[in-house]
C-alpha cells in the first residue's frame, strides 16, 4: 500500500506539471481526490490492514492528500497569473503620436444650478457674495439665534479646527457678515440689501443615496422696510419657474428654523406629474425643496439692523437637490464622485 501511495504522489505530480488551463484541474481534482478518486479507493482498503499498519498508514495517506491538493492550488495560481498576463499583453500600447483626444468637459451639474438661479435672482437685483468656508462659532450659530446647547445644533454638527473655527454647516453662516456689509447703505442711503451667497457646507454626516458630508446651498436675503411673506413667494416663484423654465407652483407649510420668525417649508408643484399625484412625490403633487422665513428680530439685531424699523426673509436652497432634481441624479455621491463619465451625462447639453 505505501508504494501505491507512493506511486499516485509521483504520478499525480506529473500529470500536474502538463495541465494548462483552469478547467483541466477541476477534472485532474475529481480523478484523483473526488469521491471515486484513485487516492480515495486506495483509502477503502484501509479495513484490511493490521490494526498496527492502520495509523501509519492513514498518516502518510493524508500527507500525500495534502501534496497534491498544495501543488494543485500552486498550479492554479500559476494558470491565473498567464492568463493575466497574457490579458495585459493584448492590450495594444498607448501611441503617443496619436493625435490628441479633444473632448473639452464639461461643467458639473451644481455649477449649472448655480449659475442659472444667479443669472436669475441678478436679474433681480440680488449682488452675488462670496463667503468663507471656515467661519466662527459666533457666525454659524450665535448670530443666528441658536445659543451654545440648543438643540438645533445637532442636526448641524460639522468639521472643527483646532482654533475653534469650524466648517460652515449651512450658508446661512455668511448671513450676519452681510448685514454689516451693507447696513449702512439700508439705513443711510434706503437701500435694501439684497443679496445671495451659495457656497459649500459641511456636516458630519454618514453618507447615503441623499446624504453627503458636502454639499452645495445657495443662501438668499432680502431686507429692507416693509417685506413681508409676499415678497418671499414672489421671488421664490419667479426664480424656481425660470431655473425649471416652466410655471412652478409653490406652497409654504410651517417649518421650524431658529432664524426665521415665522419659518416655512417651501413646496413647488411636482416636476414629473405636475401636481396630479406620482411616485416621485408620493402621490402627493407636491416637493420639498427650500427652507425659508421671515428674519428673526434677534438675528437683524446681531447684524446692526433695528428690526423696529426693517424686516427681511430668507431662504436656504438646497442647491445639491436642485440639480439631483433637475437632472435626474438618483444618489447624491456620483455629484461628489469626480468620475466624468458619471457626470458628464447630466450636461451634455450645455
Ligand atoms: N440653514 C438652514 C439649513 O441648512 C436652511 C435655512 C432655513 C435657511 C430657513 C434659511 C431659512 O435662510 O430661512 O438647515
Amino acid at each position: 500500500m505505501k508504494d501505491k501511495l507512493e506511486a499516485i504522489r509521483r504520478k499525480a505530480e506529473a500529470e500536474l506539471a502538463e495541465l494548462k488551463e483552469q478547467s483541466q484541474l477541476e477534472n485532474f481534482r475529481i480523478a484523483v481526490l473526488g469521491k471515486k478518486g484513485e487516492l480515495t479507493s486506495i483509502l477503502k482498503m484501509m479495513g484490511s490492514l493490521s490494526p498496527e499498519e492502520r495509523p501509519v498508514m492513514g498518516q502518510m495517506a493524508n500527507d500525500v492528500r495534502t501534496f497534491i491538493e498544495e501543488k494543485l492550488q500552486e498550479k492554479a495560481k500559476e494558470i491565473k497569473e498567464r492568463e493575466m498576463q497574457k490579458e495585459i499583453e493584448s492590450v495594444p500600447l498607448f501611441d503617443v503620436s496619436a493625435p490628441a483626444n479633444l473632448d473639452r468637459g464639461s461643467y458639473h451639474p451644481i455649477t449649472l444650478v448655480q449659475r442659472q438661479c444667479e443669472a436669475v435672482f441678478k436679474s433681480m437685483g440680488f449682488t452675488i457674495e462670496n463667503y468663507s468656508e471656515i467661519v466662527t462659532d459666533y457666525e454659524c450659530f450665535e448670530a443666528l439665534n441658536i445659543p451654545k446647547h440648543h438643540p438645533a445644533r445637532d442636526m448641524q454638527d460639522t468639521y472643527y479646527l483646532e482654533n475653534g473655527q469650524l466648517l460652515k454647516s449651512h450658508t446661512s453662516a455668511a448671513q450676519n457678515a452681510i448685514y454689516r456689509k451693507y447696513r449702512d447703505s439700508l439705513v443711510n442711503d434706503g437701500l435694501p440689501i439684497k443679496a445671495i451667497f451659495p457656497g459649500r457646507c459641511f456636516r458630519n454626516e454618514a453618507t447615503d443615496a441623499c446624504h453627503e458630508n458636502t454639499f452645495f446651498q445657495m443662501e438668499g436675503v432680502m431686507v429692507d422696510k416693509n417685506i413681508s411673506i409676499s415678497n418671499l413667494i414672489y421671488f421664490m416663484k419667479t426664480m424656481l419657474s425660470e431655473v425649471f423654465q416652466k410655471d412652478i407652483k409653490v406652497r409654504l407649510r410651517p417649518g421650524f428654523f431658529p432664524f426665521v420668525e415665522p419659518g416655512f417649508e417651501l413646496d413647488i408643484s411636482c416636476l414629473i406629474c405636475g401636481g396630479d399625484g406620482c411616485p416621485s412625490c408620493k402621490h402627493s403633487g407636491w416637493l420639498e425643496l427650500c427652507p425659508c422665513g421671515m428674519i428673526h428680530p434677534e438675528v437683524l439685531k446681531a447684524g446692526g439692523i433695528d428690526p423696529e424699523e426693517y424686516t427681511g426673509f430668507a431662504f436656504g436652497l438646497g442647491l445639491t437637490r436642485l440639480a439631483m432634481m433637475k437632472y435626474g441624479v438618483k444618489d447624491i455621491r456620483d455629484l461628489n464622485s469626480g468620475s466624468l463619465k458619471s457626470l458628464a451625462q447630466f450636461t451634455d447639453d450645455e
